[in-house]
């Protein structure tokens, strides 16, 4: 064979070997940013690289570490901004916050009115949330005495906006915003939370209840969380409330349970 043919042939070869390459190494190994300072620190997350960055120049004080964890929880953005629509709708996996929202027209699929004998008024949550919910006000009675009523339940986007807004009206925007959620944020939408009383005591005082005790011992393993528990409003964007409960089935509840941690930040442990 002629030699320009050979020579030809091996150039040839070299390109597409290169082309191949280029394309099969994944990016993060071509990435120059792979020589960042919060590459090797847990739960890193490539895209959130410059918020990263951008976090940590006006955040001098916090370690790397918590950056990146504050970062994947959105915090680096202000409550209510940077908004987007809720993932894994209908599962136990939803999650809604004052960044992920539900649309106006969402109803959960399996809606089921809560047994007479364990709420107040004709209240609804999702099939698995309401048998779980029954099993539970039934053990803490039948174990215990122990009476544990739904006293908020699935609420509509309208219903929901309905109770925002008188917050507001009477209480202004700034102390509304501690405590409940604006229309499509709140997790009631979901039909997987609740709010509880033990029927004789306001739900403004469940901590004092041996009702709140017994529910913060054993609600996971019904599959329920306490949603938004104390010292964690920065997360959750919501201050402490003893009453509100919310299903995430008991695998999830009960890791959660042991980890003291929110929901928020076992979703973004799952996520890439
Ligand atoms: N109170 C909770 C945060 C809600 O309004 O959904
Ligand atoms: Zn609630």
């Amino acid at each position: 064979m002629n030699k320009n043919i050979l020579i030809i042939i091996f150039i040839i070869f070299i390109t597409i070997t290169s082309i191949i390459l280029l394309l099969i190494i994944p990016k993060k190994y071509t990435n120059k940013k792979i020589n960042n300072n919060f590459y090797n620190i847990k739960n890193y997350k490539e895209k959130n690289l410059s918020r990263y960055e951008n976090y940590s120049k006006h955040n001098l004080n916090l370690s790397k570490a918590e950056i990146i964890n504050r970062v994947n929880l959105n915090l680096d953005y202000k409550f209510y901004t940077h908004t987007k629509k809720a993932n894994n709708l209908n599962t136990e996996k939803i999650l809604v916050n004052k960044y992920y929202y539900l649309e106006k027209n969402y109803i959960p699929n399996n809606l089921e009115m809560i047994n007479d004998g364990y709420q107040k008024g004709r209240l609804t949550l999702v099939h698995e949330a309401r048998i779980a919910f029954e099993s539970l006000a039934s053990d803490a009675y039948n174990k215990k005495h122990l009476y544990i009523r739904a006293i908020s339940a699935y609420r509509s986007y309208d219903y929901q906006k309905k109770l925002y807004n008188n917050y507001v009206k009477n209480d202004s925007k700034e102390n509304a915003d501690t405590y409940s959620a604006r229309p499509g944020f709140s997790e009631h939408q979901t039909g997987l939370s609740l709010d509880v009383d033990n029927i004789y005591t306001d739900y403004n005082n469940f901590e004092k209840t041996k009702e709140y005790k017994w529910m913060i011992k054993n609600c996971y393993k019904y599959g329920f969380i306490l949603r938004f528990p104390k010292s964690k409003e920065y997360i959750t964007g919501y201050q402490f409330e003893p009453w509100h409960y919310r299903y995430v089935g008991k695998n999830i509840a009960t890791y959660i349970n042991k980890h003291k941690i929110t929901l928020e930040e076992y979703i973004q442990k799952l996520e890439n």
